[in-house]
């Protein structure tokens, strides 16, 4: 049996009036793993996960996603389909609790429409309640009962990461897609989001790809870990094999690498 892929890049690039980010590069992202995507810093990285979301469209190339080309697509659209990528809880949802931060995560809701609540007001209600049971689902899952009334601003940095997670649990999400997760967590908190990564992984069947520059963490989370130098991807394997690949040093080290 031939490896079942949700995310698969054919020969994608991206030019912004100039400079290539993206040149040609191909890689496949496997359903059911945690596949880690590394690289020095301008390696083309986050350009490619913007392709895969949907943020930006390749200037060549296609990518599909679940058997279908996507090429192009919305992200809302790629939401719809499953594809969820985590992002900062914003400053408007920080006046909300952790749970009311949960509630507002799935689209489509009866309640949201004006004429519902006059003419089906038992409908919204019995999708209210399935939703706040969803919520308070992930909440135990994620062991944050403790701060499910809190507001979400009052949360440390990594328990706002936990509740990122716990958003992307709220919808059925066939992927998602990570970028720097662990930056500005403590090593405690950054243990813990690892952890229910893998959780999530194991015991709920999410697929995750996770573009880090956290070593420890990709080494403990990603199998494969895919990377890219200079627009294209350059080796891929796990993380043992990556790490002694005298052409990965020299991606890393050969060029200037900041941050
Ligand atoms: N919107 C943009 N306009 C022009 N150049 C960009 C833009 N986004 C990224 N680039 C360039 O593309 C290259 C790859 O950037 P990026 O995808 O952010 O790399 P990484 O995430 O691996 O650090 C860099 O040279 C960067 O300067
Ligand atoms: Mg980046």
């Amino acid at each position: 049996m031939s490896a079942d892929f949700i995310i698969e890049v054919n020969s994608v690039s991206k030019n912004f009036g100039g400079v290539v980010a993206v040149n040609e590069c191909s890689l496949k992202v496997e359903r059911g793993s945690i596949t880690g995507l590394i690289g020095p810093n301008g390696a083309g990285k986050t350009t490619l996960f913007n392709m895969v979301a949907g943020t930006t469209t390749p200037s060549s190339g296609n990518i599909i996603f679940d058997g279908e080309d996507v090429t192009g697509f919305d992200p809302h659209i790629l939401f719809d389909r499953g594809m969820l990528r985590t992002f900062q809880i914003a400053h408007e949802f920080s006046q909300m609790s952790a749970m009311e931060n949960l509630m507002m995560v799935p689209g489509d809701q009866p309640g949201e429409h004006l004429l519902d609540v006059w003419l089906r007001p038992s409908l919204v209600r019995s999708r209210e309640l399935e939703v706040r049971q969803k919520a308070n689902d992930v909440i135990d899952f994620l062991k944050l009962s403790h701060i499910k009334d809190e507001l979400a601003g009052n949360l440390s940095g990594g328990q706002k990461k936990l509740l990122e997670l716990g958003r992307t649990m709220m919808v059925d999400a066939k992927l998602v897609l990570l970028d720097e997760v662990a930056a500005g967590v403590n090593r405690t908190l950054l243990k813990d989001l690892a952890h229910n990564i893998e959780r999530m992984n194991k015991e709920l069947g999410y697929t995750f790809f996770v573009i880090e520059h956290d070593m420890d963490l990709i080494a403990r989370l990603c199998d494969p870990v895919i990377v890219m130098a200079q627009g294209q991807v350059i080796a891929q394997g796990p993380m043992e094999e990556i790490r002694k690949n005298p052409e990965i040093i020299e991606a890393y080290f050969g060029t200037p690498v900041e941050a």
